[in-house]
């Protein structure tokens, strides 16, 4: 998939030589190194990926060599070779960032099994920090983070809405499934986005202050309307009102809010004259509208009104392809919160994740892997780390339908050559069978991608 390019610092140097003879055979591009300074060297100089380092060395410890890692790229992986009467200072060394930790005297074939995981981890961070690049290049400004199809979908909805200014918006699904999210995109992806963006969570005012909030009050509306006071609608002018659980307004006042949309204009409690408005309403509610309509408990001509164009976020489960990307996302940041370097999940902690049905969507994913961040005292966060609700659904079957999606950006493990596999079949899907192209892409030549293509058994 990419060269490789290896420093390998070590003094002894028959062993050093043995390492690298290994790993050129296996296609790698391999520097040597018998002194800290060199090798720092050969850092500042070339694009380096991966460092094995020994800890010992003639002129110095190997963590000034991992100090200048840390300067240079903190993204270059170092896996530490150690004796074995000297445990702690590796221990050390993976606290400061070092990757992993080999005791001498070792097989090479242990070697070989760090350097290809180490490689995984990388290839994953790197198609990680590619997808999100390139979600922010097409969706600035948002925290909404997905690689599945019907978000995607949702996105371009977004945008397409954004760019009329008075189009109202109606969004539907269950609890955390990122309601608030949409409607933050769509205020920033708009020309309102100078404008003023006000929330109010109509659960949480109680229904006889509601109307007077909204709206406002002229002096002497009622008792104790000593002043006049300026509504959220009014404060909203030139920007946008989202509605958050409109499901729990009052019958009584969903008249007023139908005639703000139909008419742009208001009137304060107590008013005696229209005021001309140019806001735009977006709802959320977690109940399903429809229903409460059939029941009598929403009106219907509010819903006609607000439904004309209606965003559906579909659960968690409904989009297994976001558990592990978005689980890795919560972790990066929760790493950087709690200044933790954890790497990732363990097979058992995704099969978990995967097979859960999270009642709680996003929002309780992003709970639970603050949760096991704090907790994990380990490079990864294993299946012990995780409230013990998901090992009760453990065993229930989701399928993982995933459509062009990269099973590098599923979380998918494996061995070097079956990511290779899976990422040359996932370009050739992207690049539409287009041989070149997808050469291009990978960064080899034609020739190559035909003999990978033979190699793995791929058709096309
Ligand atoms: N696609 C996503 N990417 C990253 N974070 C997300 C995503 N979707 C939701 N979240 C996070 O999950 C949490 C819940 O999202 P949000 O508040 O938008 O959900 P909601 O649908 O409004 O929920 P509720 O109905 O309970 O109000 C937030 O912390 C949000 O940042
Ligand atoms: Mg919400």
């Amino acid at each position: 998939m990419f060269k490789c390019n290896l420093l390998i610092v070590e003094d002894n140097v028959d062993l050093c030589e043995t390492l690298a003879d290994i790993f050129r055979k296996n296609d790698f591009n391999v520097q040597t190194a018998f002194r800290t300074d060199d090798a720092r060297e050969i850092l500042r100089r070339d694009l380096i990926d991966l460092v094995i380092l020994d800890l010992k060395l003639p002129d110095g410890s190997g963590l000034k060599v991992l100090d200048t890692v840390k300067d240079v790229d903190s993204d270059i992986l170092v896996i530490m070779i150690t004796a074995n009467t000297h445990v702690e200072p590796a221990v050390e060394a993976m606290k400061s960032g070092a990757y992993d930790y080999i005791m001498k005297p070792f097989e090479l074939d242990e070697v070989k099994l760090v350097v290809q995981k180490a490689l995984e981890t990388q290839i994953l961070k790197r198609e990680v920090a590619r997808l999100k690049r390139q979600h922010e290049s097409m969706f600035p400004k948002t925290d909404m983070f997905s690689v599945n199809k019907k978000m995607e979908e949702v996105k371009r909805m977004i945008k397409i809405v954004a760019e009329t200014p008075r189009t109202s918006l109606l969004i539907e699904g269950e609890s955390g499934t990122g309601k608030e999210l949409v409607a933050d995109a769509l205020h920033q992806w708009s020309i309102r986005s100078s404008g003023p963006f006000i929330k109010v969570n109509c659960a949480a005012i109680p229904e006889n202050l509601l109307e007077s909030e909204l709206f406002g009050h002229e002096k002497g509306a009622f008792t104790g309307a000593d002043a006049m006071k300026k509504g959220l609608f009014e404060m909203a002018n030139n920007g946008t009102i989202f509605l958050d659980e409109i499901s729990s307004m009052d019958l009584a006042l969903q008249p007023k809010i139908l005639r703000v949309l139909e008419t742009q204009s208001f009137r304060r409690i107590g008013g005696t004259s229209d005021i001309k408005l140019d806001v735009r309403i977006i709802a959320a509610s977690n109940r399903n509208l429809q229903e409460m309509v059939n029941n009598g408990e929403f009106r219907d001509d509010l819903l006609y009104r607000l439904k004309v164009i209606v965003i559906k976020l579909p659960p968690l489960r409904e989009r297994i392809d976001d558990i592990i990307f978005l689980a890795n996302i919560f972790i990066e940041s929760n790493n950087r919160e709690f200044n933790k370097s954890i790497k990732g999940l363990t097979d058992d902690a995704k099969e978990l994740l995967l097979n859960y049905r999270w009642p709680g969507n996003v929002r309780e994913l992003k709970n639970v892997m603050e949760r096991a961040v704090i907790l994990c005292n380990t490079a990864y966060i294993g299946a012990d780390l995780l409230p013990s609700e998901l090992n009760a659904d453990a065993g229930d079957t989701v399928s993982s339908g995933v459509n062009g999606v990269s099973p590098l950006a599923n979380g998918h493990f494996g061995s070097l050559a079956e990511i290779e596999k899976l990422h040359i079949e996932y370009m050739l899907d992207q690049c539409s069978g287009n041989k070149s192209k997808t050469a291009r892409e990978l960064g080899i030549s034609r020739s190559t991608l035909r003999e990978k293509m033979k190699l793995y058994d791929i058709d096309g």
